[in-house]
């Protein structure tokens, strides 16, 4: 599984003798869940950067060892005048052999996915505050191609941080509307790569920060997304759409949904053609109402496709395919994606399209 460096602490200024200040933060390198820390060593290389400019202010290398549960940061002393901008300190493992500053992780663009994510702080400094705000900022993508920006809270929610098969999804879809000759899903190929004359209608549940759908809406023009969550998602998922760069006449919203609520008669202008779910089975207790608002917008949308990431968590998940039988939605098409895990391993994120016709079904998994 993929690791994620973690704010314990948000990056602030520490007042030392006079005319003189440090910056300090406390990190962690642990799984999505945040169930396991990193167990391996790991160079890292911390920048502080003006948050404006990108400009490159200092840099220093650390190493996370193996059997660590927390890292401390201290840069400095620096001049005191170094608090009077507005600063964003970033932690990114680095190749030892060249170290320079921290590039965006390679999520987009046909290049493979580092084991540990990268963070990078809310700014802080003369303004808006001398400490950062409990925010953590992934930053996606090749410089000169499309280049995806989240922002996550560095506490334990589990709606407000990115998961694992969301990553995978990402990779997947940009796979395809790139036309990558690796993979071969006709139905999504089709949807998203196709004619068409009006927008694309894309749904997705559960969405979180949003990371999935606002990545389909910087890459594919022509669609209208919505991301679909609980109402505690709503802060971290509008400052998402506000710094999304949805693609050619493409457009975000988000939009509060309970799966065990009724549907909103406006959803989507009342049709959907691709509905997104990432990382939503590992309760099996909601998994009820996850099906029957699927079931739901289907009979809302009958030729709509479901695109479901995950990755098994427990046994007690499998009650979802049965689920889905039941309600008459059938898997149509079964690809997995590798994520880099610790100690050279790798993990396995599900991908399954599902849908109301039996199309080109698979047996029941
Ligand atoms: C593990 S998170 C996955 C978030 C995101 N899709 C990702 O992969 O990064 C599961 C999401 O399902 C949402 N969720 C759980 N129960 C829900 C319900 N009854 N109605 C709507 N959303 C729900 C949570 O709020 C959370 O955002």
């Amino acid at each position: 599984m993929v690791y994620y460096i973690r704010f314990l602490k948000t990056p602030r200024f520490q007042k030392q003798k006079p005319g003189s200040i440090s910056v300090s933060a406390l990190i962690c390198i642990t799984t999505d869940l945040g169930d396991a820390f990193l167990a391996q060593d790991v160079d890292l290389l911390v920048t502080l950067g003006l948050n404006h400019s990108g400009k490159i202010l200092y840099q220093e290398p650390l190493s996370w060892k193996a059997g660590k549960r927390e890292l401390p940061i201290m840069l400095g002393p620096f001049s005191a005048n170094i608090a009077q901008q507005t600063i964003v300190l970033g932690v990114a493992a680095t190749d030892s052999q060249k170290r320079r500053s921290p590039s965006p992780d390679r999520l987009l663009g046909n290049s493979s996915l580092p084991l540990v994510m990268s963070a990078w702080s809310a700014p802080f400094g003369r303004s808006p505050s001398s400490v950062a705000e409990k925010l953590v900022e992934r930053r996606f993508g090749p410089k000169d191609r499309l280049g995806l920006r989240i922002w996550e809270e560095t506490g334990n929610s589990i709606a407000r941080h990115i998961w694992d098969a969301a990553v995978a999804s990402v990779i997947y879809l940009e796979q395809i509307v790139t036309g990558d000759p690796a993979v071969s899903v006709p139905l999504l190929q089709k949807l998203l790569r196709g004619e068409r004359s009006s927008p694309l209608h894309v749904l997705e549940l559960g969405s979180g920060c949003g990371i999935v759908g606002i990545a389909l809406a910087e890459l594919l023009p022509h669609c209208s997304v919505v991301l679909t969550d609980l109402a505690e998602v709503e802060d971290i998922v509008t400052q998402n759409i506000a710094v999304a760069k949805p693609a050619h006449s493409s457009e975000l919203e988000f939009c509060t949904l309970d799966w065990d609520d009724e549907l909103p008669s406006d959803l989507c202008g009342g049709s959907v053609d691709l509905i997104l779910v990432s990382d939503c089975t590992y309760n099996a207790d909601s998994l009820p109402a996850l099906v029957s608002v699927l079931s739901r917008l289907v009979q809302m949308s009958p030729d709509a496709i479901i695109l479901v990431a995950l990755k098994r968590r427990h046994e007690s998940e499998s009650v979802f395919f049965d689920l889905m039988q039941s309600a008459g939605l059938h898997n149509l098409h079964l690809d997995q994606k590798q994520l880099p895990s610790q100690h050279d391993q790798f993990d396995q994120i599900e991908l399954r399209c599902y849908g109301r016709e039996e199309r080109q079904m698979l047996p029941n998994q």
